[in-house]
């Protein structure tokens, strides 16, 4: 019940405020107006990209999370905007799209919290056209082994307050044992950001 309600009413505000940091935003900057053709967005949680799209790019938005709460925020700022979004309101492990019919996937500090990312990316380039790409940007595990240490030690707790948040992911070998080949990498710790959860990753990908 308590857990319930923590997941329901108080969850969504603490990851909507977490994503929306000012060194968050210049990454989504870097990344999102990237954005082309028919784009799946996975995770768009309270939709806190929606504003960073170069909508004379986009011809159709999806939208897919599995939380009806952060969804129900993202389709406030979608009505704030002149693009074309639907919702699915799902885990990215079942997409209800037709076979190659995506050329951008993007996805941001998303791939820490689905369950198994190995699944989810496999249904993910099923609907990827063969010259589609994704753009993502992620925290993950720290290449320095003191950070990486620490991380390690609280994931457990923090995954468990922070729904379902891994803090130790490798990102770039997540995406690399899903097939998929990186283009460009870049990482570094965010400024003004704790190091457990600051080390990102961003960069494209393809089939
Ligand atoms: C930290 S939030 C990030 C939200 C958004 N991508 C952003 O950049 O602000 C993580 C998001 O992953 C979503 N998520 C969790 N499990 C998922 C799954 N199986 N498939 C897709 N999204 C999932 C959550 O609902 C949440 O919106």
């Amino acid at each position: 019940m308590i857990k319930e309600t923590y997941e329901k009413y108080v969850l969504p505000n603490i990851l909507n405020t977490c994503c929306a940091t000012k060194p968050i935003d210049y990454q989504r900057k870097k990344i999102v107006p990237n954005a082309k053709g028919t784009v799946l967005e996975i995770g768009i949680g309270s939709g806190l990209n929606i504003p960073f799209y170069e909508g004379s790019q986009i011809d159709k938005i999806y939208g897919l999370d599995p939380s009806p709460e952060l969804c129900e925020k993202a389709i406030s700022k979608a009505k704030e905007c002149d693009m074309d979004i639907d919702f699915l309101i799902n885990g990215a492990e079942e997409i209800k799209l037709k076979s190659e019919s995506i050329d951008t996937v993007l996805i941001t500090y998303t791939l820490c919290s689905i369950p198994n990312p190995a699944d989810a990316l496999k249904e993910i380039k099923r609907v990827m056209k063969s010259d589609a790409k994704i753009l993502f940007c992620e925290h993950g595990i720290a290449t320095d082994t003191k950070v990486a240490k620490w991380q390690n030690r609280i994931n457990p707790l923090w995954s468990k307050l922070f729904g379902g948040c891994n803090i130790n992911r490798d990102i770039p070998e997540i995406l690399l044992d899903s097939g998929f080949k990186i283009q460009n990498l870049e990482q570094m710790y965010l400024p003004s950001t704790p190091k457990i959860v600051g080390y990102n990753y961003w960069g494209n990908a393809s089939i």
